[in-house]
C-alpha cells in the first residue's frame, strides 16, 4: 500500500514548525489584519539595485556561476571586510551563499556531527535550532532573559567536550538587542579559550541605533562585533534586510578557510551557487545609501518604546526592526494566549515561544508604515489594561 509518511526521514520529524503554523492558521482567518509580524523591511529594493538585476538578465548573465561567487561581488565583499575587520588577516575564506539561511544550512551540514552540541542564546532566530537538529546536533539554549545580553558566566557552565559551536546574533531577531563591545570581547575570548567555533550572524548590522566608534577608523561608526577581538570567528552577513532583497537570496560567509572550504563543498552539491542575477546586483549594492531608511526605522523604534513604556516590560531595542515585550503579569497569559487575544482584535504579532523555550513575551515588527504601526500600538495599549 502506498503510504507517503513512510518516505519522511526521522530527521524531518526533528523539526517542529507547529508554533509558527498555529499563528499563521489563526491569521489566515483575518481579513485585513494589522500585521506587525513581518520579518522584512517595508521599503522596496532600491532602484539602482533593481536596474543592475534587470541589466544582468538582459545581458545574458543567467547561467551557473562559480560556487564561491562571481569575482566582482567577491572583490567588493573582500574590500569591505578588509576595511571593517582587519583582524580577519589576509587568508580568510569567503563564500557567497543563498542568503544567510543558505550559509547556516551549509554550516550545519558541513560541520555539525550527530551528538555535537551547539550553544544558542535564547531568544533566538527560529531557524538555528531546527538546522542544528536537522544535522543531528543538539541545541543547548543559553537563557538571556530579561535583558537579552549574552554573558560568559551563563555560557561557561554549559560547555563540555561535545560543545562545538556558539551562535551569536547582534542586532538580534527577535529582541533587537545589540551586544556591547565589552560583551563581544568577552564572548570572543570565551570561544577562543574553549576552542569553539563562534558564529556571528550580523544580518541586521545596517539597522543599528547603538553604533560605536570604529576601533580601527576613529570617527566612523560601526556595530560591535566579536570579530573585532578574535580572528577565528565565522561571520555571516546578508543583503535581505539591508537592501530589502529577501526574495533574491544573497548572503555570504567569511572566516576560517577550512570551514569555508567545507561549506563550499556542500554548496557545490546542493545550491550549486547563489543566484547569478542577484550576485550581479549585489555587486553594486554597497554603493547604495540606505541611511535615511534606517533613520526612519529608528523613529519607529522610538515610537514603539514611547507608547509601550510603563505598560509592558520592554528592553529598548538597539537594532533590527523588532521589539520583544513581556506579556504583562496581571493578565496571567502565556505569549501564545496573548497573541490569540491580539488576533481577536485584528492585530498580528508572534508569540515568544516561536523564538524561545519560554512563552512569556511576543515579537512585534515595526517594519511597516507609521499609520499601521500606530493602530497596532493602540491595540497593544488597550490589551495591556
Ligand atoms: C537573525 C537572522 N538570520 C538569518 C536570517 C535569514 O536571512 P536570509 O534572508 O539572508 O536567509 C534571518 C531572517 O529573518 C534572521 O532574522
Amino acid at each position: 500500500m502506498f503510504d507517503p509518511n513512510r518516505f519522511i526521514a526521522d530527521r524531518t520529524h526533528a523539526v517542529d514548525a507547529s508554533g509558527i503554523r498555529k499563528v499563521f492558521d489563526l491569521a489566515a482567518t483575518l481579513e485585513n489584519p494589522i500585521d506587525l509580524s513581518i520579518g522584512q523591511p517595508d521599503f522596496d529594493v532600491p532602484d539602482p539595485i533593481k536596474q543592475a538585476a534587470v541589466d544582468a538578465i538582459n545581458q545574458g548573465f543567467n547561467k551557473y556561476t562559480q560556487t564561491q561567487g562571481i569575482a566582482p561581488l567577491v572583490e567588493k565583499v573582500r574590500a569591505r571586510l578588509d576595511y571593517r575587520f582587519p583582524k580577519l588577516g589576509n587568508d580568510y575564506g569567503l563564500l557567497v551563499t543563498s542568503g544567510v539561511s543558505g550559509a547556516l544550512a551549509l554550516l550545519m551540514l558541513s560541520c555539525v556531527q550527530p551528538g555535537d552540541e551547539v550553544l544558542i542564546p535564547d531568544p533566538y532566530f527560529m531557524m538555528y535550532k531546527h538546522l542544528v537538529r536537522l544535522a543531528g546536533g543538539v541545541p543547548v539554549f543559553v537563557d538571556t532573559y530579561p535583558d537579552f545580553q549574552l554573558k560568559p558566566e551563563q555560557i561557561e557552565p554549559l560547555i563540555n567536550e561535545r560543545t562545538k559551536m556558539l551562535l551569536f546574533n547582534s542586532p538580534s531577531n527577535p529582541t533587537g538587542a545589540v551586544a556591547t563591545d565589552t560583551a563581544c570581547r568577552e564572548i570572543a575570548d570565551l570561544a577562543d579559550r574553549h576552542g569553539l567555533l563562534l558564529v556571528t550572524d550580523e544580518i541586521y548590522d545596517e539597522f543599528c541605533y547603538e553604533k560605536i566608534q570604529d576601533p580601527n577608523h576613529p570617527g566612523e561608526w560601526v556595530v560591535p562585533s566579536p570579530l573585532d577581538h578574535n580572528p577565528n570567528v565565522l561571520l555571516l552577513k546578508g543583503y535581505s534586510k539591508s537592501y530589502a532583497m529577501t526574495g533574491w537570496r544573497l548572503g555570504y560567509a567569511a572566516g576560517p578557510p577550512a570551514v569555508i572550504a567545507a561549506m563550499s563543498k556542500i554548496q557545490q552539491y546542493t545550491f550549486v551557487c547563489a543566484p547569478s542575477v542577484t550576485q550581479a546586483a549585489g555587486a553594486i549594492a554597497f554603493g547604495v545609501d540606505v541611511s535615511s531608511l534606517v533613520e526612519a526605522y529608528r523613529k519607529k523604534r522610538d515610537r514603539v518604546v514611547e507608547r509601550l513604556n510603563g505598560l509592558y516590560e520592554l528592553t529598548t531595542p538597539g537594532g533590527a526592526f523588532y521589539a520583544f515585550p513581556k506579556v504583562p503579569e496581571h493578565l496571567n497569559l502565556t505569549g501564545t494566549d496573548f497573541v490569540k487575544r491580539a488576533i481577536e482584535k485584528n492585530l498580528l504579532v508572534i508569540p515568544g515561544e516561536v523564538f524561545s523555550e519560554r512563552d512569556t513575551h511576543f515579537r512585534l515588527s515595526y517594519a511597516c508604515d507609521d499609520a499601521r504601526l500606530e493602530k497596532g500600538l493602540d491595540i497593544l495599549v488597550e490589551l495591556a489594561k
